[in-house]
C-alpha cells in the first residue's frame, strides 16, 4: 500500500485548510485498511491543530471512491479476525471531527464514498456523479451511522432506497434528498469545496464551532449507532453469504 494513496495537503493558497484526498485512481480510489488508517489520522491531526480551520475532503476527475476495497472485505472476511476494522476507527474519527468537514464529488461515490457525506456540512458535486451504497446486495449492513442520519436528513423512503434497496441517486436527486448542497460543473468541484473551506476557515472559531456543534446536535447518539451497527456489519462480513458476493467481484 503507498501513501500517495491518500494525499493530505494545505494548501498554500487556502489556508487553515486541511485537504484529505482519495488518490487510487486506477481502483477508483477504493479504499484499503492504511488508507483508512491516513485518513483517521488526519482527522485526529486537524482537531489537534488550532491553524486548521476546516477539513475538505476530494477526490480524483470523475471517481470520489468505490467505497471499501473489495480484496480487504475478503481478506477480513476469510481472516476471522476479530479486530475492529481500521475503516470503523475512521468513521469514529468523522463522527468526533470538531472541524467542519467540506467534500466535493465529481463522479462515483460508493458505500462509505457515499455515507461520508452525511457527515460532511456541506457537499459540493457535480451532475455526472452518483451516489449508491450496495450494502444489502454485498450482504452487508448500513454503517457510520447512516441508518440512522440518512433518514433523518432524507426521509424513511428515500433512506431506505438508498440503504436498504441500493437504489443509484444521480447528483439531482442527492440534492433533492438532502445529501449534497450544491451542484457546480465538473471542473469547477475542486475550486468550490476549496473556496467552501476556505472561507469557513476564516469564520471566528469559536463561534463557527458552537454554531456547528449545535447544528449537528449530540454526538452520542451517533456514536452509539455507529457501535451498533458495527456489531452486525462484523457478523455480516464473516457470513458465507457476504464472501460468496466478494468473491463474486473478485471473479469478474
Ligand atoms: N474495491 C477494490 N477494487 C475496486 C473497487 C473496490 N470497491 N471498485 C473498483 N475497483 C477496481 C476494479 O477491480 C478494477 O480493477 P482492475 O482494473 O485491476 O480490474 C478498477 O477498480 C476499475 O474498476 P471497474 O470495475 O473496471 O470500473 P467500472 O467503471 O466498470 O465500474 C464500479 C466501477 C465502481 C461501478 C465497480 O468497480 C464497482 O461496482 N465496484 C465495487 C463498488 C462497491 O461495491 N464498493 C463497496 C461498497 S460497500
Amino acid at each position: 500500500m503507498s501513501d500517495s494513496h491518500i494525499l493530505i495537503e494545505r494548501p498554500e493558497n487556502h489556508v487553515g485548510v486541511l485537504v484529505i484526498r482519495f488518490n487510487r485512481p486506477e481502483k477508483k480510489n477504493a479504499i484499503t485498511s492504511a488508507m483508512y488508517h491516513r485518513m483517521t489520522a488526519a482527522l485526529k491531526e486537524a482537531n489537534a491543530d488550532d491553524a486548521i480551520r476546516a477539513v475538505a475532503f476530494l477526490g480524483t476527475e470523475g471517481c470520489f471512491s468505490a467505497g471499501n476495497d473489495m480484496a480487504d472485505f475478503l481478506g477480513f472476511a476469510l481472516s476471522g479476525s476479530d479486530e475492529v476494522p481500521a475503516a470503523a476507527n475512521f468513521i469514529k474519527a468523522l463522527a468526533l471531527a470538531e472541524k467542519p468537514l467540506v467534500s466535493g464529488v465529481d463522479g462515483l461515490a460508493i458505500g462509505i464514498g457515499a455515507t461520508l457525506h452525511l457527515h460532511c456540512d456541506m457537499t459540493v458535486a457535480s451532475p455526472r456523479s452518483l451516489f449508491k451504497t450496495p450494502f444489502v446486495d454485498l450482504a452487508l449492513v448500513p454503517e457510520a451511522a447512516s441508518s440512522l442520519l440518512a433518514p433523518r436528513i432524507m426521509g424513511h423512503q428515500r433512506a431506505f432506497a438508498m440503504l436498504v434497496a441500493g437504489e443509484t441517486f444521480s447528483a439531482e436527486a442527492a440534492l433533492q434528498a438532502g445529501l449534497i448542497w450544491k451542484l457546480v460543473a465538473p471542473e469547477a468541484v475542486e475550486a468550490e469545496t476549496l473556496a467552501l473551506a476556505r472561507s469557513l476557515a476564516t469564520k471566528p472559531p469559536q463561534a463557527l464551532k458552537i454554531a456547528r456543534e449545535l447544528v449537528r446536535g449530540p454526538r452520542d447518539e451517533v456514536l452509539a449507532r455507529m457501535d451498533e451497527e458495527l456489531v452486525h456489519f462484523s457478523a455480516q462480513l464473516k457470513s458465507a453469504e457476504a464472501q460468496a458476493a466478494f468473491q463474486a467481484f473478485m471473479r469478474r
